[in-house]
């Protein structure tokens, strides 16, 4: 609902500038406005034709303006490879009475200020709703982020989600300049990616009977089967998609643990192949785990080559997280190959089977990731993800490799927004309201050297364990994902002033349909 206090979307607002999420490295504010009408042309300069059609397909619908390119247009889009500071995402942006001006080195720069061009924008025009009057304010901007990483991950194992959801997902963070979707794709509970050599990856691992009702070790389920998974064109067409936002899709496909599903399509995997295992119904830490075989080994390479043929990314997460040792320590064929492998012991079998899985994703030219739960060494080449404590991180850091925060106390979303009473059921162990995730830190603690260059940046969860629908995702994405995107792209904290720029961000959230009601404040610092 919006705030009572909170200014009509259509009224023009004095402090437009301020609104805007993350906010820009430099903003001023120049007189006058640059009006778009039927007479605009853009000038856009070879390279720059993605970031034209991103900013027609933003316009044109909810102004009926078509942009055409003209050689003596008022709004230019120009690429300059000689401008320099501006990286691979920066770029500036001046409005003027007389015209626009978007520069930037690099195309994805320009997507960049594509999103600050939209945000510019009267709200009307972003509801897709005819606005009065296509209006920027007089403003020059230069923006570069401060950080290469900026994700969100969804995960859409626990709970699918349809593709078409997905690509609002993706629109949403790029609005927030986040250029990262970090897809969990396969969990206990359910596989969704397809792998043609497997089909019952999908057929079988993509069902699951019922879902537990509350969280881990409840004993209610709810009799409801849940099931669906992705095809290749669909994944095809969101890789499409997020590209021309700039945003990259990394795919997880998590192993040795959080296996279940597969298992289920495949017991042969597991290290009691007899066993007829279902797709799991539970929340919580799974103890099933991979098998050691080699065909294990040779199954997971063929399902990240399909992964790799379908996800261009540069980064492709192989999980690594909650691995119980219990079914590897009386194994025999486990025990035997951790001896014959020279390991101390099974319980190695964990950073073994990572280390060659790893192993296969560098060899195929792409980087691996892996969560870090304990201090121990990752995988050589791996890039680390630290969700228990940022220290996991900086101890990985100071190994050489490259990290990603993702400190659950502090950006996963799968926490309720505060502590209710009325919050819907969420995992239960903390809340994070919005001062929480604003107070994210990707700075090593104080006195701590720091590890230059290593920490490519933050990134954002929501686990769907208790998360069914995308009204749901929403609710608990936003407006938390803002104060992430805030973070991550700028790196002065100034909490009052991205509170009044949320005053004016709302009505664009509002206008596009995001809930962004938020619970009301606590200074409290993140619980230890
Ligand atoms: C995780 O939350 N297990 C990465």
């Amino acid at each position: 609902m919006p705030h009572p206090s909170r200014p009509h979307p259509s009224r023009p607002r004095p402090d437009l500038a301020l609104a805007l999420v993350p906010r820009p490295g430099r903003l001023s504010s120049r007189p006058g406005r640059f009006r778009l009408d039927t007479t605009t042309r853009l000038r856009v300069a070879p390279g720059a034709e993605r970031a034209a059609d991103l900013l027609r397909g933003y316009l044109t619908p909810a102004t009926g303006l078509r942009l055409d390119h003209a050689d003596d247009g008022t709004f230019v889009l120009a690429l300059d490879p000689a401008l320099t500071g501006l990286g691979e995402e920066g770029y500036g942006l001046t409005v003027a009475d007389h015209g626009v001006l978007l520069r930037a080195a690099r195309p994805t720069g320009l997507l960049r200020g594509v999103q600050t061009v939209r945000q510019l924008l009267p709200y009307e025009a972003l509801a897709g709703r005819p606005a009065r009057a296509i209006e920027l304010p007089g403003v020059e901007i230069t923006d570069v982020p401060a950080h290469p990483w900026r994700g969100m991950l969804l995960d859409v194992a626990r709970h699918f989600q349809p593709v078409s959801y997905l690509h609002r997902f993706v629109d949403l963070l790029a609005l927030h300049k986040l250029n990262v979707l970090q897809l969990h794709l396969t969990d206990d509970q359910g596989w969704r990616m397809p792998v043609a050599a497997y089909p019952r990856l999908t057929e079988v691992g993509g069902r699951r009977a019922e879902s537990m009702v509350g969280p881990a070790g409840s004993d209610r389920f709810d009799g409801r089967p849940h099931g669906g998974s992705y095809t290749r064109a669909e994944l095809a067409g969101l890789v499409a998609y997020a590209a021309a936002r700039g945003v990259t899709v990394v795919p997880e496909i998590g192993v040795p643990g959080h296996v279940r599903s597969a298992l289920a399509a495949y017991p042969a995997l597991g290290n009691r192949p007899e066993r007829r295992l279902d797709v799991w119904t539970h929340w919580g830490v799974c103890a099933n785990v991979l098998g050691v075989g080699d065909h294990v080994l040779d199954f997971f390479r063929t399902v990240l080559d399909e992964t790799m043929d379908v996800f261009p990314s540069p980064y492709v997460h192989i999980g690594g997280d909650e691995v119980p040792t219990v079914e590897w320590e009386s194994s025999p064929a486990a025990i035997a190959r951790a001896a014959r492998e020279g390991l101390a012991g099974p319980r190695d079998l964990h950073g073994w089977f990572l280390e060659r899985t790893a192993d296969h994703v560098l060899r195929a030219g792409r980087r691996p990731v892996v969560w870090a739960e304990d201090g121990a060494a990752p995988p050589p080449g791996c890039t680390v993800m630290s969700w228990r404590t940022p220290e996991h991180a900086w101890a990985a850091a100071r190994r050489g490799h490259d990290v990603v925060l993702a400190d659950h106390r502090r950006v996963y979303f799968d926490y309720a927004r505060g502590p209710g009473p009325g919050e819907p059921p969420a995992q239960p162990g903390h809340s994070l309201g919005l001062r929480t995730v604003y107070d994210l830190d990707l700075l090593p603690p104080h006195g701590a050297p720091e590890p230059a260059g290593k920490v490519l940046g933050a990134q954002g969860q929501l686990w769907t364990e208790f998360v069914p629908t995308p009204d749901h995702v929403e609710y608990l994405t936003y407006p938390r994902l803002c104060a992430l995107a805030d973070r991550v792209w700028n790196p002065d904290r100034d909490w009052p002033g991205f509170r009044a720029r949320m005053d004016g961000h709302r009505a664009r959230l509002t206008a596009l349909g995001v809930p962004h009601d938020t619970l009301p404040d606590r200074a409290a610092p993140a619980p230890a």
